[in-house]
């Protein structure tokens, strides 16, 4: 359904997309992980036909982007990064004016509109002004406007970015619902690594490389270790360590990095190992994003941590 060749982006002397290519199939849900500055929306941009690229090819439903970028946009929905909704609008009014851009026959603009709001559950508020909604129902009616015209493919740039985590999850049970209900193929972005775990393939994006491309499970897989964590208590570290496990302490918590969690659990129950507590820790996205850029994504996101780093480093300056 996307076939990408070579793509890249340049701003002057930033290169914002440095030679991309990978496939995304039909029906599937890709998920494009990468902190800010990544590339994601530029990537987005190029594949939605808004923006050219310096070189490299893709093509959108078997459509090129640059030769038949018609085609293409015929074919796609898109739910921008910013919000894009006219406030002053209705949110009937915002989807009708979407459709008559998009040709949908006059007959079928009630009925289709109609489907879309009920889908998102915005039906009893579609004559209210949007400024009104709360930035979830706005985000839903971005999303019933994205769908509207029954694309194949949606293309969805941080769908859920600054939103409280339970409308967050409201908005992934109606994308999966497009997904599940239509066939239709998912492009997202995010940098929430729970939501990318989602997706059915990642594509981590790191400096306008994409670094790895697989199944959320085959990439935990691949750097693959469970943690144990037990308790130093009672000579713990001593009785571990005489198992010969591999063993890290942090305050009084015992970690034993595993390659397979089961076995290590057999080999502690056996041994002289007193057991008053004690988590398996597999491991995540972030670990996986961790150990291939040897950064942790929220840092470069601008958490308080680093902002705070930031701020330290700027007064030594000065
Ligand atoms: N129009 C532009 N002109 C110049 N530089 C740009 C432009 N658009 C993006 N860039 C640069 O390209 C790089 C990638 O930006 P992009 O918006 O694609 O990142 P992103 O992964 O979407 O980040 P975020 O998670 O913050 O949305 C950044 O360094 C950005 O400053
Ligand atoms: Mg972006």
């Amino acid at each position: 359904m996307i076939e990408v060749n070579g793509l890249v982006k340049k701003f002057d002397d930033v290169t914002a997309v440095d030679n991309i290519s990978f496939k995304v199939r039909e029906g599937e849900s890709f998920g494009f992980l990468g902190p800010n500055g990544a590339g994601k929306t530029t990537t987005i941009k190029m594949l939605t036909t808004l923006l050219p690229p310096t070189k490299g090819t893709a093509k959108v439903h078997g459509y090129d982007i640059i030769k038949q970028s018609d085609k293409v946009r015929e074919c796609i929905g898109i739910i921008f990064q910013e919000p894009s909704l006219d406030e002053r609008l209705t949110a009937y009014d915002n989807l009708y004016f979407h459709a008559a851009l998009y040709r949908v026959p006059r007959k079928e603009i009630k009925p289709k509109i109609d489907k879309a709001l009920s889908m998102v559950e915005l039906k009893k508020v579609k004559n209210k002004v949007v400024n009104t909604f709360s930035g979830g129902m706005k985000r839903r009616l971005e999303i019933a406007r994205g769908f509207l015209h029954m694309p194949k493919v949606l293309f969805l740039d941080e769908p859920t970015l600054g939103l409280d985590p339970q409308t967050r999850r409201v908005i992934w049970e109606y994308i999966n619902g497009l997904k599940k209900d239509f066939g239709v193929t998912l492009f997202l972005t995010t940098h929430y690594m729970e939501e990318a775990e989602e997706s059915d393939r990642v594509g981590i994006i790191h400096n306008g490389k994409i670094i790895s491309i697989d199944s959320p499970d085959n990439m935990k897989k691949r750097i693959g270790k469970d943690t144990i964590i037990l308790f130093d208590r009672d000579g713990n570290e001593r009785a571990v360590r005489a198992l010969g496990f591999d063993v890290t302490k942090t305050g009084d918590k015992l970690h034993l990095i595993v390659d397979n969690s089961e076995d290590a659990l057999r080999k502690i129950l056996k041994g002289d190992v007193s057991i008053d507590g004690l988590a398996i820790k597999r491991p995540t996205l972030e670990d996986v994003f961790i150990e291939l850029t040897g950064t942790a994504i929220a840092d470069e996101a601008g958490s308080p941590m680093e902002l705070m780093k930031q701020a330290v480093r700027i007064k030594r300056r000065r």
